[in-house]
This record gives structure tokens, C-alpha cells and sequence, in this order.
């Protein structure tokens, strides 16, 4: 596959088929849902790269819970992070004495789940965990512990399933590795 226009770079390589995906979030949900069963939780995505992965999450979380999500950025249109990240779309429910599950696409080097766990900390919740799909462990700056994670996978720039490269590739039901072309 290769893409047409400037872009410099275009996904080729599978990295994690959408059945293993497919597997492993049904796992994931049937622990939240043992883990929060009596919890009435509040789920909050990152957006936009957690969409797709909670769309399927949720549905496999078969007790009462909420959901919500906050909006920020720190990519701006590249693979570097910017480093800062800022609040593009606050929550709109209250977090307070709530049972706060953080839900994102991938954990890099840790700074966007630290500022939003920071956030929703500061406002009260009873409890706050982290569910993240992917985590590249090597390139951490700031310790987070991920209490639901879904793949380690090595320092690659991954796409599909809603992570995007300049906000394209949500859409491939897989996850696959950028590659130059
Ligand atoms: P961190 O703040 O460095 O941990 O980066 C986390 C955010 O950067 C994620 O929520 C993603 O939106 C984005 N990101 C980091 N690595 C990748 C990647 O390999 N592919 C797509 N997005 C990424
Ligand atoms: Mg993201």
C-alpha cells in the first residue's frame, strides 16, 4: 500500500491483526467488568485516538457504567511529540466520588495520560486507573503504571484502529507500523 500526495511515509506492515485485537479487548473487558462490577464507573476516552478502541471496549464491559471524553494534543501533525500537551475538549461530567477509568490508544512516552490522570485527580474521584491498548515501554519520560494495557510493542510509529499519522489511518481495522516509502 502507498499513499498518494506529500505524505512521506505509508503503513505496510501489520503489526497486530484485528482478530488479535478482536481477542485481546474482549479480555480487557471482562476484566474491567469483574474489577468495577459494583463500581458504577466512569469511563473516559482520549480523544480522538482512544475512539475506536473504546467503541469496541465498552461493548465487551457487559455493567452499568458511564462514559465521557476529554480532548487533548501534544502531536501536532508529525511523529515527534511537541512535548506539551493541551486541553482541547474538557470533560463534561463531574468526576467527583467516581470510580475513573482513563481509557487511550498508546502510551509513549507518558506525558498525555500523566496530565489527564493529573487532571481528573484534582477534582475529587474516588478512584482513577489507566486502560491503554498499546505502550512503547522504552520510550517512557514520565512513570505511569497502566493498570489495564493491552500490547507492548517496540519503538515503531503505529497506525488503524485510531491512531492516526496526521489524522489519517484511524480507519484500518488493524494496527500497522509506519514505514517510509
Ligand atoms: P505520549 O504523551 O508521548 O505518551 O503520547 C501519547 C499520545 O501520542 C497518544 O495518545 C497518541 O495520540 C500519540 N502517539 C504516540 N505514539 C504514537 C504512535 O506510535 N502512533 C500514533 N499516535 C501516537
Ligand atoms: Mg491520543
Amino acid at each position: 500500500m502507498s499513499v498518494r500526495g506529500n505524505e512521506p511515509a505509508g503503513p505496510t506492515r501489520v503489526l497486530i491483526s484485528s482478530e488479535a485485537l478482536h481477542v485481546r479487548v474482549t479480555e480487557l473487558g471482562g476484566a474491567i467488568a469483574r474489577d468495577y462490577a459494583n463500581d458504577d464507573p466512569l469511563l473516559v476516552g482520549i480523544l480522538k485516538g482512544a475512539l475506536v478502541f473504546m467503541a469496541d471496549l465498552i461493548r465487551a464491559i457487559p455493567i452499568a457504567f458511564t462514559t465521557d471524553t476529554i480532548g487533548v494534543s501534544s502531536y501536532g501533525d508529525g511523529i515527534q511529540s511537541s512535548g506539551r500537551v493541551e486541553l482541547t475538549c474538557d470533560l463534561a461530567a463531574s468526576v467527583e466520588g467516581r470510580h475513573v477509568l482513563i481509557i487511550d490508544d498508546i502510551v509513549d512516552t507518558g506525558r498525555t495520560i500523566a496530565y489527564v490522570k493529573r487532571k481528573v485527580e484534582m477534582r475529587g474521584p474516588r478512584s482513577v486507573r489507566l486502560c491503554v491498548l498499546l505502550g512503547k515501554r522504552e520510550r517512557r519520560e514520565v512513570a505511569v503504571d497502566v493498570d489495564y494495557l493491552g500490547f507492548s510493542i517496540p519503538d515503531v510509529y503505529a497506525v488503524g484502529y485510531g491512531l492516526d499519522y496526521a489524522g489519517r489511518y484511524r480507519n484500518l481495522p488493524h494496527i500497522a507500523m509506519l514505514e517510509k516509502i
